[in-house]
């Protein structure tokens, strides 16, 4: 048989992985699909830049629509990225008929109810493994090998810069400014690595996640997003003393009341495996009734495991395109008219546990007053560290850290007992909250 054609728009670091694997496995992969899969044409503005990487296998042009406009293409991969042209593109490309692998999570977690309505529409598929979590096949795992199940949380360290960054801090003790320098000079993050380092890019991944564990519309705008920038080396040393690990965690729950849907900085117990996930690697909990927990580990990032990603799709696409659609695995796992209406909370409505540290005037009956406050907000307390003074360097004995975990509590009691905490003249700067996942 023929072997099916694909379309490579945006040829870059992913789309030359795209290229060199299909390449170097393509017995395999054509053993696999039951037919072969052939990059055939590719865009990007520096055409000679893409002659060079795919030699005369494939046709290279410069506009990314003319792929669209091709007859023989049966599939075309978006790597182009942002929400405006790739959006453009994508439903062009679902109008002539296409089907679409994309890596774009910002696309399809702001975008994707359109981009889904527009494709079932039209009897084509929008496959997007590689758009969370890179190489690890998470998409897969919740939509097909969990489908059993009724998935109860996922909580997933989905962004590499940001991983590394927090592994540098532990290891070396630095500040976050200092460690990001590093890493935008090693080439760990961007030269403008805002998406990362606030946490945006883990709320796109987390968002399409909950879609497809929980049965909703994609809601980018209900996530709550923090990412790392606030964090110091303190926080990091003191959780550590105390059995914890900081990670940026993306995290959707189920709950009575709705679903959880976040991404913040969280202290992991250590002794978690996803506690000792280092570097730039991901690894993603999902918690299913029937199978328990289970944990996903391997590359978020980079040509090849992104590309590995990529080729799971085509193959997907190559097997089921010639079937009934009904037959297809549903974009958001489960059948259109199944998506639930369940609401996403507001984050004041969340349960979690914390980590409060407060610089606090080293004088009798100041821990006292703190923990009155937070019992009289009905908060328990799990265990109270107090530095001494002089740990704290370059301050004045004058002053100390005293670092409490509480037990759960619904976040709103939480925000209006550090109001009146911060309210204290004996507490001398902003009081650094931390949310707290046991993942037991
Ligand atoms: N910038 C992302 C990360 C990779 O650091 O994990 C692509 O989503």
């Amino acid at each position: 048989m023929k072997p099916i054609q694909v379309g490579v728009m945006g040829l870059g670091t992913v789309g030359s992985g795209v290229f060199n694997v299909l390449q170097r496995n393509q017995q395999e992969i054509k053993g696999r699909a039951g037919r072969g899969i052939e990059v055939t044409m590719v865009s990007r503005r520096n055409t000679a830049l893409a002659q060079e990487i795919v030699g005369d296998h494939a046709q290279v042009v410069a506009e990314a629509r003319d792929i669209i406009r091709n007859p023989d293409i049966d599939i075309v991969v978006e790597l182009i990225g942002g929400y405006t042209l790739a959006k453009e593109l994508v439903l062009e490309a679902i109008a002539a008929g296409k089907h679409v692998v994309t890596a774009n999570k910002a696309l399809l977690a702001v975008h994707g109810t359109e981009i889904f309505a527009a494709a079932s529409a039209k009897g084509v598929m929008v496959a997007f493994e590689a758009a969370v979590a890179g190489g690890i096949p998470i998409i897969k795992a919740l939509r097909e090998g969990l489908t059993a199940n009724r998935i109860q949380w996922i909580a997933g360290i989905i962004n590499g810069t940001t991983n590394f960054i927090l592994s540098e801090m532990r290891d070396k003790g630095l500040d976050f400014d200092v460690v990001l320098k590093e890493a935008q000079r090693l080439g760990y993050a961007e030269a403008d690595p805002t998406f990362d380092i606030e946490g945006v890019d883990a709320a796109h991944k987390v968002t399409l996640v909950s879609a497809i564990a929980f049965g909703i519309p994609v809601q980018f705008d209900k996530a709550y997003v923090e990412g790392i920038t606030k964090l110091g080396a303190a926080d990091i040393k003191y959780a550590e003393q105390l059995g914890y690990r900081i990670k940026l965690l993306g995290i959707t729950k189920r709950t009575a009341a709705g679903i959880e849907l976040r991404v913040h900085p969280t202290l992991v117990p250590a002794k978690r495996l996803i506690a000792n996930v280092e570097g730039a690697m991901n690894a993603v909990m999902a918690h299913g009734d029937a199978v328990g927990t289970t944990l996903y580990y391997g590359k978020g990032a980079g040509s090849e495991p992104t590309a590995s990603a990529v080729i799971a799709d085509l193959v997907d696409i190559t097997r089921l395109h010639t079937a009934d659609a009904a037959q297809r695995v549903p974009h958001l796992a489960f059948q259109p008219d199944a998506i639930s209406n369940t609401p996403v909370l507001a984050m004041s409505d969340v349960v979690t546990s914390y980590y409060l540290r407060l610089r606090v005037a080293d004088e009798a009956g100041v821990l006292a007053k703190v923990t009155g406050l937070l019992a009289e907000a009905g908060i328990s307390i799990d265990a109270v560290l107090q530095r001494e003074a002089d740990e704290i360097s370059g301050e004045a004995a004058t002053q100390t850290d005293v670092i409490i975990l509480t037990h759960d509590c619904v976040e709103a009691k939480m925000n209006a007992a550090l109001a009146q905490m911060q309210a204290l003249p004996t507490v001398l700067q902003p009081i650094t909250r931390i949310r707290k996942e046991e993942l037991a």
